[in-house]
């Protein structure tokens, strides 16, 4: 085996695997941001997601945080496969992903049995409703359920779209924007089962319900209704097909979106209201509620003359007051007047227009608000626990409204930014905090990181009594005329000088440019925001008219009645105001989360066009800003890079230290100090801690994985090129100049690897041969014995042995009689072998015999058994092959031919005739055809002999070639027995001994031949031996015929 090729292939092999792994890194980033070397570069961190987007690499890490970039596609990455790639993989072991960190936290709840809770943070349309959905999926799928629990879990699914419809319209920035926050909780028991779920939800932008912004929508459900409920459905709620034809639709001149099919998410709500649990009954009753605020919408005032003001639509208020179920007469009052209660009485006043007018919408936005939270409720019995289990752990996930900078900002822009404000303010918390625990328990020195603390900032809104919204509350109870502006000047007021608060009044030149006079501005973590005051009180105030309420609290559907309670019409306490609300309710939620190990998803959005493939960067770094990605990455990278505990540090590395391969049997931590001296880590580069390893740069990891990396490709490629390879190949191996430093690693565990296998391999082989040896010798002993335990193995190979050795010394052909001597009990069976092989080739040899041949054969056979032993000259003819004649045609005379007519003449030779009497010897041809025989003399036939006549044919038993044929006496045409004499005698005596069918008729006489001449005479012919022919007259009237002698 060549040495050099392999090698330099490997060496080849090696350079690109290494080459593509470099780079391969290069093109994709690295998959986690803490990786990055230059990790203070904003720009270097925007780069990384870029390439990583480019390559649909949509997830990255920031230790344990997840970034994601909405691809605004759909990617094949989150099939039931990909999820089982996840299950119970560590978080490092495998590319980023939402499974991954789903499947991290659900982990950590069952093995830590504390609650966790996944918050997604990130901009309007960035996906956080998606990844939220995605988590849902993977737990529906992956965890342990049963029949009862599966049909939670649907719940849960079924529970998304029915929310989306309720609470999500399009926005400018997100075709399915979430208008609410939502915190759901899943509890699971002690097996990790899906036991239950809940539902918190907060703010809907209830605003939209009565307008909508530009290019924007209502909530899906009224689009979905039109476009999707069947006739009779629309006829009973006195609905038309088009959304034009509703002015609470046509506020954003957009009642249609392509991206968005109304029609068939309508039969999705449709399928899944029952799923969760709602009736036939309730879905009409909600549908009667949804028909009534688009009819509310149209509904239409006039100004009397008096500044009163009265409805113009009556039709289409008798219509909204069956849809409500309410008394139409007492909806018609309570929509144009107010109530009051002065001194103790109470005294009806009429609405003006505007009054009217907002009083409808309140009634729009209460009715639509109100049955949200229902619905919501509704959800909540569905997914309920139903057996309390005292050990259930919950996991929370938050996919609330990101933080939100439009052209005209409002109260809900105030509220959504303030709760953006708040999870940051959470998130820093947390993050520092658990970092600095973990460097305290591990024992290392924390080293301080500065950071932009936002307290500051939710300290000016939510401050008690000097807080935005404190002195919004008391504006909004403060008797006499307030307004919008008043509520301003009062801001002005009190935090005027707040560092982050800037007005039209207070700001200098430049600034005063781009705040109007109804704004105030406040410099958010993420950045600067304008809010109009305009509108401010009254949402703050969210007031509903009393008598409205009244009206409402009869209503005969029950979703109505429930949600407008006679209480509150009799409590004449004042409900906390919507901010304040807001707040509470959001203090709440910090609680239930700080309660939590938290999990973070920030989600971007690559561009404002919602279209796939599209990085716009500016957008990118505003919202890698104000996720505070940064500073995340540097409170991370304060200290170290990169920790890992130390048995999975130990057992990733493991392979690349001789000491510490295959098992490490001493304290963890000596293993992983062993192993990063061996790895040559210099002091500064890491740290151990008291179960963890920090490591301080990236690159030592990376040269780390690249030893790792290497190795395993290269016992791969030892595996499949080489099989086994010699000390000495591997030695020239080492000698290919690759990379040194990696190499050393590589080779000291290959090296003992290799050692250790080859020792081992040799003690097997010596411990196989021994008791191998030990057999034979038993075997050998008791090899007389019958087969046994004892001699089976000896006698096993002694036949084995024969065998072998018979097949590789057979006979080649059948003239080899040769065969090996087989031991005693293969006699028999060696016996049959031996014919079976002998007939074997004698089966082959006769299929390859020509025609010709064979007839040759025949007739050699034939001479055999009639010369054989019996005549000098036979052995001689046995290798001259006979000849179909030896005379050519021409050599017979033409007019003897046409004699013979139709017998054709099959053998020709020339012959001596010998006269009877004088014994005169005369040239003859003799010719033979299938029948007779003749004696020709040049053109005349002399004797013609009938092979059915014939007595016999007589041959000397010397080498001579006399011989006679024997006529019958007494046929007198007969000219008494032919004396002829051939050089061929064996041939010719053969050939017409087989013709006439006479073999038997041959007599081989070793003396004298006596033969007849015509007329009952008798005469004689001597045979003796000599020293050459000859043929004469001798003694007595005999013929002497002298033979050479041969031998
Ligand atoms: N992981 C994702 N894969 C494919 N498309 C996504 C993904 N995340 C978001 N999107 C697309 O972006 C849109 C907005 O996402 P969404 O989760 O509703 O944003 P948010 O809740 O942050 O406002 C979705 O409707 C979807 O079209
Ligand atoms: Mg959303």
């Amino acid at each position: 085996k060549s040495v050099k090729s392999p090698l330099l292939l490997l060496d080849i092999k090696l350079r690109l695997v290494m080459e593509s792994a470099l780079t391969a890194r290069d093109r994709v980033g690295v998959q986690d941001f803490v990786l990055l070397e230059n990790y203070n570069s904003e720009a270097a961190f925007i780069e990384n997601l870029r390439r990583r987007f480019r390559e649909n690499l949509i997830y990255t890490y920031i230790g344990s945080v997840l970034v994601s970039v909405n691809p605004y596609k759909e990617l094949e990455i989150y099939s039931k496969q990909q999820m089982e790639r996840y299950r119970g993989v560590s978080f490092y072991e495998i590319s980023p992903h939402i499974y991954a960190l789903s499947d991290n936290t659900y982990r950590a709840m069952r093995t830590e049995r504390k609650d966790q809770c996944i918050l997604i943070s990130g901009e309007s349309g960035a996906g956080k409703t998606e990844a939220s959905k995605k988590i849902l999926l993977y737990y529906a799928v992956t965890c342990p359920t049963n029949d009862h629990m599966a049909i939670l879990g649907d719940r849960l699914l079924q529970s998304n779209p029915v929310l989306e419809a309720f609470g999500n319209a399009k926005t400018l920035r997100n075709d399915n924007s979430s208008r609410f926050g939502k915190y759901m909780d899943v509890q699971f028991d002690f097996r990790g089962t899906p036991v239950g779920g809940h539902i918190l939800n907060y703010l809907l932008e209830k605003s939209r319900v009565v307008h909508q912004n530009h290019g924007e929508r209502n909530f899906h459900i009224f689009y979905q209704l039109l476009d999707g409920g069947d006739d009779d459905l629309l006829i009973t709620l006195d609905l038309e097909r088009n959304p034009q034809n509703y002015r609470y639709l046509v506020k954003g001149n957009c009642p249609r979106v392509s991206s968005i099919s109304d029609k068939n998410n309508w039969k999705v709500v449709m399928k899944a209201l029952p799923v969760i649990g709602f009736t036939e009954e309730e879905v009409q009753k909600l549908l009667n509620i949804i028909a009534s605020v688009l009819h509310l919408g149209n509904t239409q005032f006039g100004e009397g003359e008096e500044g009163d003001t009265y409805i113009t639509t009556e039709t289409q208020t008798s219509n909204l007051a069956k849809l409500l179920g309410v008394d139409g007469s007492a909806l018609r009052e309570a929509l144009t007047h107010k109530k009051l209660t002065a001194k103790g009485e109470e005294m009806i006043s009429p609405l003006n227009y505007e009054q009217a007018v907002s009083a409808r919408d309140a009634l729009a936005k209460a009715v639509y608000g109100r049955t949200f939270t229902w619905l919501v409720e509704k959800i909540n019995q569905s997914l309920a626990l139903k057996v309390h289990s005292k050990d259930s752990s919950v996991i929370g996930l938050l996919d609330i409204y990101g933080f939100e900078v439009l052209q005209q900002n409002s109260f809900e822009q105030f509220c959504i930014n303030y709760c953006n404000e708040k999870l940051q303010q959470l998130f820093i918390e947390l993050t520092l905090r658990s970092e600095q625990e973990e460097y305290e328990t591990e024992g290392i020195a924390w080293e301080t990181v500065q950071y932009f603390d936002n307290k500051i900032i939710c300290d000016l809104i939510e401050e008690k009594h000097k807080g935005i919204i404190s002195i919004l509350d008391e504006e909004c109870l403060r008797p006499g005329e307030t307004c919008d502006v008043s509520f301003l000047e009062k801001l002005e007021d009190t935090v005027g000088s707040h560092p982050h608060f800037i007005t039209h009044k207070l700001a200098n030149g430049k600034t005063r440019r781009v705040v109007s006079r109804e704004e105030f501005r406040l410099l958010h973590y993420a950045g600067e925001v304008n809010y109009n005051v305009n509108g401010f009180l009254d949402k703050n105030n969210d007031l509903l008219n009393r008598n409205l309420k009244e009206v409402m609290c009869q209503s005969d559907n029950q979703i109505l009645s429930h949600c407008f309670r006679r209480e509150e019409v009799i409590d004449q306490k004042r409900p906390e105001m919507a901010a304040t609300q807001f707040k509470n309710s959001l203090m709440k939620l910090m609680e239930i989360l700080m309660s939590k190990e938290p999990s973070y998803v920030r989600c971007i959005k690559p561009n404002d066009a919602k279209q796939p493939g599209r990085f716009d960067e500016v957008l990118v770094r505003h919202q890698v800003k104000y996720l505070g990605l940064m500073e995340n990455l540097r409170v991370r990278r304060a200290g170290f890079a990169y920790r890992r505990r130390f048995e999975a540090f130990l057992q990733r590395y493991k392979p690349l230290c001789p000491e510490t391969w295959p098992n490490w049997h001493g304290r963890l931590v000596d293993g992983v100090s062993t192993l990063v001296n061996h790895l040559g880590y210099k002091a500064e580069e890491y740290k151990l801690g008291r179960s963890k390893i920090f490591i301080r740069f990236p690159k030592t990891l990376f040269t780390t994985e690249d030893a790792l990396e290497l190795i395993s490709c290269f016992s791969e490629l030892c595996y499949t090129n080489f099989g086994m390879f010699s000390l000495a190949e591997y030695k020239i191996f080492l000698g290919v100049n690759v990379c040194t430093c990696v190499f050393r690693c590589v080779v000291i565990v290959i090296q003992s690897g290799w050692r250790g296998m080859k020792a081992r391999r040799r003690a097997k082989r010596r411990r196989q041969a021994a008791e191998l040896i030990r057999r034979f010798i038993k075997g050998f002993i008791y090899r007389h014995e019958e087969y046994c335990p004892e001699n089976e193995y000896f006698l096993d190979h002694v036949r084995y042995s024969f065998l072998k050795n018979l097949r590789q010394n057979l006979p080649k052909s059948v003239l080899d009689k040769s065969w090996p001597t087989p031991p005693p009990s293969l006699v028999e069976a060696s016996e049959h072998l031996r014919r079976l092989h002998m007939r074997n080739m004698v089966i082959k040899y006769c299929r390859r015999v020509q025609p010709e041949w064979k007839k040759q054969m025949m007739q050699k056979v034939v001479a055999s058994e009639i010369f054989k032993d019996q005549k000098d000259s036979y052995p001689l003819s046995v290798g001259r092959l006979f000849l179909d004649s030896r005379l050519e045609r021409e050599q017979i005379n033409l007019k003897v031919i046409q004699t013979l007519g139709s017998d054709k003449v099959q053998y020709g030779v020339s012959v001596i005739k010998y006269d009877r009497r004088g014994f005169k010897p005369r040239p003859r041809q003799l010719l033979l055809t299938n029948t007779f025989a003749v004696l020709v003399d040049r053109t005349k036939i002399k004797q013609r002999i009938d092979y059915a006549a014939l007595r016999g044919i007589s041959v000397g038993s010397l080498s001579d070639g006399m011989f006679v044929l024997h006529m019958p006496t007494e046929d007198n045409k007969q000219k008494g027995d032919a004396v002829l004499h051939c050089s061929h005698v064996i041939e010719v005596v053969t050939k017409l001994a087989m013709m006439a069918n006479k073999t038997s008729y041959v007599n081989i006489n070793p003396g004298s031949i006596r033969f007849t001449v015509a007329r009952g005479k008798e005469g004689i012919i001597d045979f003796i031996r000599g020293s050459e022919l000859k043929v004469a007259k001798g003694k007595r009237g005999h013929l002497l015929v002298v033979s050479q002698r041969l031998f």
